[in-house]
């Protein structure tokens, strides 16, 4: 089944200077841009329509031939945003160095993400304090910042600050081959 592919968080290191880390793209056509405002009002473009009960079971198959380092793609998955992230190789060294700082919900990076996998992080795009959809990029901790009440999560997603009571959520994925990812 084919992903529909709605916007892009912000990469802090984006720069009008390389166009290759723009925090901005475009893959599906007549995709809207919508990244400007995806932490508050996450307008999905929606031209599946499933029902209900469909998205109750739907899993969904991601091209990661789409989303090169440093982009992150979000996807619409059981009613829910998914985040897509290709991490750099700094954001990975980030997560690793805290797997053994006071975390609020212990969990090493390893643990998030598949093994040997560690550049693709792939999350449940709903800040756990009351479901907004956070912004890459922003927050102390150069991850995930949810500016609804001022939840910072880091590299991994995992919260590190404010009132989100636990990290950004793992979906149930699997790699059908290296360039294609099942959810759910
Ligand atoms: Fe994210 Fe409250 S919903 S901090």
């Amino acid at each position: 089944m084919a992903d529909t592919v709605v916007g892009a968080n912000p990469d802090p290191h984006a720069s009008g200077e390389d166009p290759n880390r723009r925090d901005f793209i475009h893959i599906a056509a007549g995709a809207a841009a919508v990244g400007a405002v995806a932490g508050l009002a996450w307008p999905f473009i929606d031209q599946m329509n499933p029902s209900g009960d469909t998205l109750a079971l739907a899993s969904i198959e991601v091209d990661l031939n789409k989303v090169s380092p440093g982009q992150q793609i979000t996807l619409k998955w059981r009613g829910k945003p998914l985040f897509v992230r290709n991490r750099t190789a700094a954001e990975i060294e980030a997560a690793v160095r805290d797997d053994n700082a006071a975390l609020r919900d212990p969990q090493r990076d390893e643990d998030r993400h598949k093994p040997g996998k560690a550049e693709w992080m792939i999350l449940v795009g709903t800040c756990t304090h009351l479901g907004c959809v956070p912004t890459f990029g922003g927050g102390d901790y150069n991850g995930w910042f949810c500016p609804c009440h001022g939840s910072h999560y880091d590299t991994s997603g995992r919260i590190r600050k404010g009132p989100a009571p636990t990290n950004l959520e793992v979906p149930e994925y699997a790699f059908l081959s290296d360039t294609t990812v099942k959810v759910g």
